[in-house]
């Protein structure tokens, strides 16, 4: 993997840089040569995974804060207002519950699609900005399959996917003119902690691994406005069908059959 550090540096944010497909990105990037700025709720992660980076050479900032707050701006900021940012990574999205939509607390609701529509765009905005009046730069956002077809328990987090990736394919052809790369990244089953918590544990080969979506992502930064993982590349085929029913079905049988033992509990 070879990464122009001139178009993308001297300084990424991922947003959701503390574990999982985040810090595989973030560890990457450092290798690359590239400072970081990792956002996400929890301090302690933050401060495992920017250790592990300035071993690697890497400046780091740390901003621990819920991307879901109203103020999560300010907080950005504060961080970042005097580094030159060259990547945006948005990587927080993971829906934190499943099961039927009206059992679901009205707060989850908002929050998963605040999460997944509100914050991507405000740091989009922001730091789009920037890039494009320095001409050069990439925004990533993380999607899911789960956004291409109804999506029976995660359905706040489906319909919110389906945003992200209209959302970056417009954005992929206003910013080219400007010279920032956007890219969406359609992620399928990853094993990563944030689906541990949730109770879904893959068996061995039966998800990606992080690392795998990390480099994925960073070999397509040019290739916008969507890259998708091949491990669900002839599944995203088979949903854009014209029958939204049969895609509803033949995805909610997957999201089912993945999300079952929180399903079960949720019964
Ligand atoms: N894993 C999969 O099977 C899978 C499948 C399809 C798509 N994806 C997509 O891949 C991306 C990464 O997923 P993931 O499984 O690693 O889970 P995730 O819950 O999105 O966690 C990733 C990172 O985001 C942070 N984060 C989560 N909510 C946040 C919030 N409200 N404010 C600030 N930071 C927040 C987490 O740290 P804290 O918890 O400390 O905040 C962590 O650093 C997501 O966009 C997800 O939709 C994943």
């Amino acid at each position: 993997m070879s990464l122009d550090a001139q178009r993308y540096g001297p300084w990424a944010v991922i947003a959701g840089g503390s574990e999982g497909i985040g810090s595989a990105l973030a560890a990457m990037l450092a290798d690359a040569g590239i400072n970081l700025v990792l956002i996400a709720r929890k301090v302690e992660p933050l401060k495992q995974v920017a250790a592990e980076l300035r071993g690697r050479g890497a400046e780091v900032r740390t901003l621990a804060l819920d991307l879901t707050d109203p103020a999560m701006l300010d907080g950005v900021r504060a961080a970042t207002d005097d580094l030159d940012i060259g990547l945006l990574v948005y990587n927080a999205g993971a829906s934190h519950r499943t099961g039927m939509f009206v059992d679901w607390p009205l707060e989850d609701v908002i929050k998963v699609i605040r999460l997944n529509t509100e914050g991507q765009a405000i740091l989009a905005h922001h730091f789009g900005k920037r890039m494009a009046a320095r001409g050069r730069g990439g925004i990533v956002i993380m999607g899911s399959l789960a956004g291409n077809a109804g999506s029976p328990s995660v359905i706040p987090y489906a319909g919110a996917k389906a945003f992200s990736q209209i959302f970056a394919e417009g954005l992929w052809w206003e910013l080219k003119q400007h010279g920032v790369d956007v890219l969406h990244v359609v992620v399928g089953s990853t094993d990563t902690p944030a689906m541990a918590r949730l109770g879904i544990i893959f068996r061995h080969n039966e998800a990606d691994q992080p690392e795998d979506v990390a480099r994925i992502t960073l070999d397509n930064l040019r290739n916008g406005p969507v890259v998708v993982v091949p491990s669900m590349q002839e599944r995203f085929e088979m949903l854009a069908t014209i029958d939204r029913g049969a895609a509803t079905e033949s995805n909610g049988a997957l999201v089912m059959s993945n999300t079952k033992q929180t399903w079960e509990k949720a019964d």
